[in-house]
């Protein structure tokens, strides 16, 4: 069967491969995959950054973002249900793995599919453990899709809470940096949550991702035009920064943009070697005498996943009209590089109509 493929290790590899068929075992469900998203992940792994193949293959199927179907009857789920499935698989031997929390894992011998150690979903069929599928509801349809990372959003989102509740806090304003999949998806969460929200990035305010983010009702900052040092000041810092874009500048820059008790949370990554700034009172000073935080947060929980879902649905209901927007490119496998190429919130690769 077709399959999109790279040898991992080894840039420009990704390619369209005859992969062997799988046959569901014993306990597995059948899955077919409808479509599968591209992320940054991908495009680090087809640049040959990362990725890991499974033992005894030199070569690793991609796609972690899917909504597939279920082909036959079993194991709580009926042939035609909507599904997608948890990325993350335990280490098997460490506490946060055995309590049910891979995303912690404390080993870094986790598996994920379609990253490391185990094959994705980019394929026309695939067999899978019923206790990592997750049930997406009809009437989000193809949009389940975007449940993979709406998870990493809910995730960071639930984090920073719990960092930010350990002492009396109000979370009110929040800045999001970035405005791809994860700064877009972090921003309609928090707005779903009644925040007040600015999401910042280097597109011009005519930019329809622009668009995008003020139909949630958060407003859109062009950094060219008011860089982030100017709207902190505006605004008087805030109680939660978000950082999707991948700037590790931008990252060290966080701290400074917090009020008190402010969290500062970062989800991109940015792998290039370099040295970053800070200026010495922000953390000698202000992180102290504020009482703020600044975390990383990968991958997402099993209830994060579920998390993911309801608020997707939430707002596919709010905002009909916006949310199928965000999947901007949909093309046929064998035009991945369309995909990888494509700059707007979130394109998918279509392996079956
Ligand atoms: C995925 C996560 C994964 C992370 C690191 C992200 O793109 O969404 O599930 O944990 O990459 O591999």
């Amino acid at each position: 069967m077709r399959a999109l493929v790279i040898s991992p290790g080894e840039a420009r590899s990704t390619r369209v491969a005859d992969v062997a068929e799988v046959s569901a075992r014993n306990g597995e469900v059948p899955v077919r995959p409808l479509e599968v998203g591209v992320c940054g992940t991908d495009r680090e792994m087809s640049e040959g950054l990362f990725g890991i193949a499974p033992e005894g293959d030199d070569f690793l199927v991609l796609g972690h973002e899917f909504v597939g179907v279920v082909e036959r009857d079993g194991h709580g789920f009926a042939r035609g249900d909507l599904v997608t499935a948890i990325v993350r698989r335990s280490c098997g031997h460490c506490l946060a793995c055995g309590e049910g929390a891979p995303d912690s894992c404390l080993t870094g011998d986790y598996s994920e599919r379609g990253i490391t150690r185990l094959h994705g979903f980019a394929r026309e069929l695939f067999a899978e453990d019923p206790a990592q599928l997750i049930g997406i509801p009809r009437v989000l349809g193809r949009l389940g899709v975007l449940v993979e990372p709406a998870s990493i959003c809910e995730r960071a989102i639930r984090h920073a809470r719990s960092i930010g509740g350990r002492q009396p806090w109000e979370l009110q304003r929040a800045l999001v940096i970035g405005a791809g999949a994860i700064g877009m998806l972090s921003t309609y969460l928090l707005r779903l949550a009644g925040l007040e929200v600015w999401t910042a990035a280097l597109d011009s305010a005519d930019d329809p991702r622009a668009d995008l983010v003020t139909a949630s009702g958060a407003r859109y900052v062009s950094t060219p035009v008011e860089p982030l040092a100017a709207l902190v000041e505006d605004v008087g810092g805030f109680d939660l920064v978000i950082e999707a874009a991948g700037n590790a500048e931008l990252m060290a820059a966080m701290l400074g943009m917090l009020r008190r008790s402010g969290v500062a949370c970062l989800i991109g990554i940015d792998p290039r070697v370099q040295r970053v700034e800070l200026d010495g009172r922000v953390i000698g000073v202000d992180t102290v005498l504020g009482n703020r935080v600044l975390f990383g947060s990968v991958n997402a929980n099993r209830v994060d996943w579920l998390a993911a879902v309801s608020s997707l649905d939430r707002a596919r209901k709010r905002w009909p009209d916006v949310l199928p927007q965000f999947v901007g490119l949909r093309v046929p496998l064998d035009r991945f590089e369309d995909a990888f190429d494509y700059r707007g919130v979130k394109a998918t690769l279509v392996l079956q109509e």
